[in-house]
């Protein structure tokens, strides 16, 4: 048993939305979790830039001493994922491979569709990811980058201007025979509801937060690491720019009210990746 939290970091706030399945199935465990809002997005950026901030991101939260790093942002697992595990001195889970491995089964040799930022479509990690379970299996791959900004403007799926944008990037799958669609970004979970309509109901979508969570709990489990206290798990949040934005917008991410958010300083993450000599 472990009372250490578990240590969860992404681009901004849309984490939280792998925290809500966090909570919901590990309930008892504390979670510490870094959202990078000063320099959100990550998925317009490039790979050397995704590597460093998520190093430093992910860095900030070893103070807390934590059991297990998830990476809940799909363009820093996407992106730095091999350089957070060599990294970090404790396990690292990405967002991408639950999600891949997840969706294989249920498509049937069916093509699957990827949606994501346009850093985690580049980067082809997904397709690599469903490769490795099924080598012949179809796949389309769909950056859909106007997604994140509508969330963050607090549109959800019942919005025209969601419906209209849904319809402009995934209106072509239906004629495509894709029978799982992969939310791929830590901000599609909130536009599930209008995907699936558009899709229709044979389409099964998968959320790579979920699946993520359930990883997790395999993880801490096989490794008797599962929290052994009775009491509620406590979610504690660090952020680098507008801890009131956060509270606000992110409690619609999480599900759930946000008690205990702070401001991290710049000189408390930044550069952390680096050696005191290689610093500017
Ligand atoms: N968290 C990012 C992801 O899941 C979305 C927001 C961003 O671009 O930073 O890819």
């Amino acid at each position: 048993m472990s009372d250490s939290p578990i240590a969860v970091f992404d681009s901004g706030l849309g984490g939280l939305s792998v925290v809500r399945h966090l909570r919901q199935l590990l309930p008892r465990e504390d979670i510490v979790y870094f959202g990078d809002t000063a320099r959100v997005p990550y998925g317009t950026k490039s790979q050397p830039t995704v590597v460093q901030f998520a190093l430093e991101t992910a860095g900030f939260l070893l103070q807390f001493d934590p059991k297990l790093i998830v990476a809940a942002c799909n363009t820093a697992s996407a992106l730095a994922l091999d350089e957070l595990m060599q990294a970090m001195p404790v396990p690292v889970i990405g967002v991408v491979e639950p999600g891949a491995r997840a969706a294989v089964p249920l498509a049937g040799g069916a093509p699957i569709a990827v949606l994501g930022t346009e850093a985690t479509i580049a980067s082809g990690s997904y397709l690599r990811a469903i490769r490795a379970v099924q080598p012949t299996q179809p796949v389309i791959s769909k950056a859909c980058p106007l997604f994140v900004p509508l969330v963050e403007e607090g549109r959800n799926s019942g919005d025209p201007l969601v419906r209209m944008t849904v319809e402009t990037y995934l209106g072509g799958l239906r004629s495509q025979g894709v029978r799982v669609v992969v939310l791929g970004c830590t901000h599609y979970p909130l536009l599930r509801e209008a995907i699936a309509e558009l899709l229709g109901p044979d389409v099964q979508i998968v959320d790579s937060g979920r699946e993520t969570s359930l990883v997790v709990q395999q993880h801490l489990a096989a490794r008797a690491a599962l929290s052994g206290r009775r009491t509620p798990g406590t979610l504690r949040c660090y952020v680098s720019d507008n801890p009131a934005r956060f509270q606000r917008v992110g409690s619609w991410f999480l599900n759930e009210s946000i008690e205990h958010v702070e401001f991290v300083e710049p000189e408390r993450y930044v550069n952390l990746a680096r050696q005191p000599s290689e610093r500017p």
